[in-house]
């Protein structure tokens, strides 16, 4: 049952004149008792099938008239050029229906039911997310969402990085308790972990660059355009580098994921009406590189109400990244606005090491990351002062106990980068089933 053709190459002209076995969904179907015209899909594009009664026979005629929307079909016919939609249709000679779609139960994705559900759009095709997924603007998403791993994979090993894996269950938080996730665990407290970071600084001393691709999970309350409770996360961790370094890399992977989504997705941007020219200004700039404390004058100086020493959450971001042309790093944060991993700044200890890459066009924060603190005595007073307990953190502690050296690593938020690259309203168009506070279904 083996596929040959496909309709992208139908389209493409490659079989003009060719006779072709299309394998496929049945997208639209109209016509008379003598002639019908089935629009057929399949993973690369949809082409007009023309089926006529005197050319194919009765029986198969019958059964083929009778396909509804999204039953599969297999047609076989010879393409020709036309001046219609898509410029190529194909002349069917024979045909059969191989999964039906049952009258008493026809597709539920319909521009009817879309306009019925009203208000209720949304919801409706997240409860048929399972079906949603075979529409044209989802099959293009999860295009460039593929493109955008497959850069991310590239990107770090051409450079000699190392794919390493970190446990999903843990005993403690990266990112504060309050979106932590608990898990019941054989009569103890498990969480599902909420970033890769600390157990790849255990491999740091093994590995020395080292990244991951995999999902991170936070207890996130409210339902925001840019949260997920189940988000795919790209992260890295290099030794013998600090924050200058791991930003240069952050940039470096934005960059070549917008230059591989215009290599290998124009088509796919231009469908959702993408502007190219902003995609490829992201994959040729410089990033400019902002203090936490011009952040906090800009948004004073704009009369958004915000204090020194605030993490800034997306309202703040927003404001701030409606203006800028090409993504912007905000360095030097408050000690008291980050978790006890950063490391204080030598030059003023009021402040951390680390950087947030915030996109334009509003979208805000891609990336978090920054210089580690690496030696015994400083990360046990990070973690004190954060009143955190000890405990869970031992083998943290003895990764500076044995042989510590400067390292640091950022977290790249791989939804919200599809979201942004993409143009989505919402994350929830990246991802296939997008998980948030009310919903783990379908
Ligand atoms: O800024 P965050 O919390 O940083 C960390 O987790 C570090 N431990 C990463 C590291 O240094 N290795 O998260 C990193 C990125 C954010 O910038 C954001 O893009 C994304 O992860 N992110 C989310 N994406 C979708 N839904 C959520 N709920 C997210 N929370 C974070
Ligand atoms: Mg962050």
């Amino acid at each position: 049952m083996a596929k040959s053709y496909w309709i992208g190459d139908v389209l493409s002209g490659s079989h003009d004149g060719a006779e072709v076995e299309l394998k496929g969904w049945v997208h639209r179907s109209r016509g008379s008792n003598k002639i019908r015209f089935v629009v057929l899909r399949d993973s690369t594009g949809t082409v007009q099938c023309v089926i006529k009664r005197e050319t194919v026979g009765d029986s198969v005629f019958e059964d083929l008239a009778g396909a509804l929307i999204e039953s599969s079909v297999v047609l076989k016919g010879t393409v020709s050029p036309t001046d219609r939609e898509h410029g190529h249709e194909v002349q069917v000679s024979s045909g059969e229906v191989i999964g039906p779609v049952s009258p008493d139960r026809p597709f539920p994705i319909t521009e009817s039911a879309m306009a019925e559900a009203d208000g209720g759009e949304t919801e409706f095709l997240l409860d048929n997310r399972h079906l949603y997924l075979r529409t044209g603007r989802m099959t293009t998403m999860l295009k460039i969402r593929s493109s955008v791993f497959g850069a991310i994979h590239s990107y770090f090993r051409d450079l000699d990085f190392v794919e390493y894996q970190a446990p999903n269950f843990v005993a403690g938080a990266v990112e504060g308790g309050s979106t932590l996730f608990e898990v019941p665990y054989f009569g103890r407290k498990a969480y599902l972990t909420q970033s890769w970071q600390l157990y790849a600084e255990a491999a740091m001393p093994s590995l020395e660059r080292l990244y991951t691709v995999a999902p991170s999970f936070r207890a996130e309350k409210s339902r925001t355009r840019r949260h997920l409770t189940e988000f795919w996360h790209a992260e890295m961790e290099i030794a013998w580098g600090g924050n200058e370094e791991v930003m240069n890399h952050g940039e470096a992977l934005v960059r070549n994921v917008a230059g591989k989504l215009l290599e290998e997705r124009e088509a796919e941007l231009t469908d959702l009406g993408r502007d190219l020219d902003l995609v490829s200004r992201y994959a040729d700039s410089k990033y400019p590189r902002m203090r936490y404390d011009e952040a906090i004058e800009t948004l004073q100086g704009l009369g958004i109400a915000v204090e020194w020493g605030q993490d800034l959450d997306y309202s703040k971001e927003k404001v701030l990244t409606q203006d800028f042309d090409v993504p912007h790093f905000l360095t030097h944060y408050p000690r008291i606005a980050k978790p006890f991993y950063h490391r204080p700044d030598p030059d003023d200890p009021k402040y951390v090491l680390c950087h947030d890459l915030l996109a334009p066009e509003g979208y805000g924060e891609i990336i978090g990351g920054g210089e580690r603190t690496w030696s015994e005595k400083e990360i046990l007073e990070r973690i004190d002062e954060e009143g955190t307990p000890r405990e869970p953190y031992e083998f943290y502690i003895d990764v500076r106990r044995y042989g510590g050296v400067p390292h640091g690593g950022f977290g790249m938020g791989v939804d919200r980068v599809c979201s942004w690259l993409s143009g989505a309203d919402h994350i929830r168009e990246t991802i296939p089933f997008p998980r948030d506070s009310r919903r783990v279904t379908p």
